[in-house]
């Protein structure tokens, strides 16, 4: 009997001919799983596809619930952003496609698992990272990554050995996609310079084309988590679904990144992630009210250090789980309502109320019923400012730097 491998299959020309490949080139059994975590299409479709490729079995699982709860809400309460600009919705998937192999080579006595990584992404590292933390005694083979054929050789390969080619590998785009965001890259969007041309948008309408009414949507948090929308309890699957949708249809969400891989090269990617975007905006809007200006610099920190920790495929770390400890217990407080307004590709914020909030009208207005005691001011900041007094008496404030006229040829250095 030969060995078994278990394949991360989507169903798409590269997993497919990885069936063929894998079964041809090293004489495995191949299991094909695929995992739902709202990017793939027809479940029973693809599981048909995958034995009539050559899988031995087809797995299927619908694990978007632990996405949301797992991966990308973690992520939510963290505010984690990569490089500012990108939710991360890949990046949060393949740890959890790495966890769905292990357990499923283990199940299945699999000596090995394989994904469709090529060689030069951030994804064969999420993957291979991932899967030697959880089960170092697994072989990874990347068919991708070792057959280096191009996207013509791809598709002659499967004309060859009689897998059908979907409409879609005509495209000249490579699409990820799960509830969390979808990303594009290849074809014209790998000259940086070129615009994104509308037909690559799939999930997000032009905002030229977008309804001349807005859309209000009050998002309800616990803990930081959301929880409810315009009043009614949803759980996380259900909620983000009903973002994307209705952000989506108000062309919200649409990112173009130029961004550093882990591999060392920059690479050009648009992201469609409107729920993405939205609850990331409410969710630090509603931080704003609640944590203390101390706790929101420090979190501003560990936001960058958790995205940079994502997307560099170290989920299964020990730092991860220390900062996700962090991360909970500073969402202790983070409850209440956040009301965004969604307009011609605008998503913002335009009211938020807790019953944990630190705005206190009564120290903020300038109307009647004032009670901060401006008195107090003097006196503060007389201290606040007296290092400043005392510096600039000594060394000098940078007035004077200012006044002087540079010579020209100085100026341009
Ligand atoms: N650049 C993104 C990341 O590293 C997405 C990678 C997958 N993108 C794709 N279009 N297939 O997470």
């Amino acid at each position: 009997m030969s060995d078994k491998v278990v394949l991360a299959y989507s169903g798409g020309l590269d997993t497919s001919v990885a069936i063929k490949w894998l079964a041809d080139k090293y004489d495995m059994e191949v299991i094909a799983l695929t995992a739902d975590i709202g990017g793939v299409g027809d479940l029973p479709a693809i599981q048909q596809k995958a034995l009539k490729v050559g899988a031995v079995k087809a797995l299927t699982l619908d694990t978007k619930e632990l996405f949301v709860d797992s991966f990308v809400f973690p992520a939510l309460q963290a505010d984690a952003l990569y490089e500012g600009q990108y939710p991360l919705a890949t990046a949060l998937g393949r740890p959890l496609m790495a966890k769905l192999l292990v357990d499923a080579a283990r199940s299945e006595g699999a000596i090995a698992v394989a994904h469709g990584s090529t060689g030069k992404g951030n994804d064969q590292v999420r993957f291979d990272v991932s899967i030697v933390a959880l089960a170092p005694e697994l072989r990874i083979v990347a068919p991708a990554r070792e057959w280096g054929m191009t996207r013509e050789e791809t598709i002659a390969y499967a004309e060859g050995h009689g897998i059908p080619v979907p409409i879609t590998a005509a495209s000249p785009y490579s699409i990820d996609e799960n509830l969390w965001g979808r990303s594009i890259e290849c074809g014209v969007l790998e000259d940086p310079w070129a615009e994104p041309p509308e037909e690559i948008f799939a999930w997000t309408k032009s905002p030229a084309t977008t309804p001349d009414v807005p859309d209000y949507a009050e998002i309800g948090f616990e803990k930081g988590i959301p929880i409810s929308l315009d009043g009614k309890k949803l759980d996380g699957v259900a909620l983000i679904q009903q973002l994307n949708e209705l952000a989506g249809k108000h062309g919200v969400g649409r990112i173009d990144h130029v961004e550093s891989r882990l591999v060392g090269i920059k690479s050009r990617e648009i992201y469609e992630a409107p729920a993405a975007t939205v609850l990331l905006k409410a969710h630090q809007a509603l931080e704003a009210m609640t944590l203390s200006r101390h706790q929101l610099r420090f979190k501003e920190k560990v936001a960058s250090e958790y995205a940079d920790i994502i997307y560099n495929g170290l989920w299964f770390t020990a730092l991860r789980q220390d900062l996700a400890a962090y991360v909970e217990s500073s969402q202790r407080h983070v409850v209440g309502t956040v009301k965004v307004k969604l307009f011609k590709g605008n998503c913002s914020v335009v009211g938020r109320k807790s019953p944990a909030s630190l705005y206190d009208y009564s120290l903020a207005t300038y109307d009647k019923g004032d009670v901060f005691d401006q008195q107090a001011s003097p006196g503060f900041i007389h201290i606040w400012g007296l290092p400043v007094k005392i510096q600039a008496r000594v060394q000098g404030s940078g007035n004077r730097d200012m006044n002087k006229k540079k010579p020209k040829d100085e100026l341009d250095t």
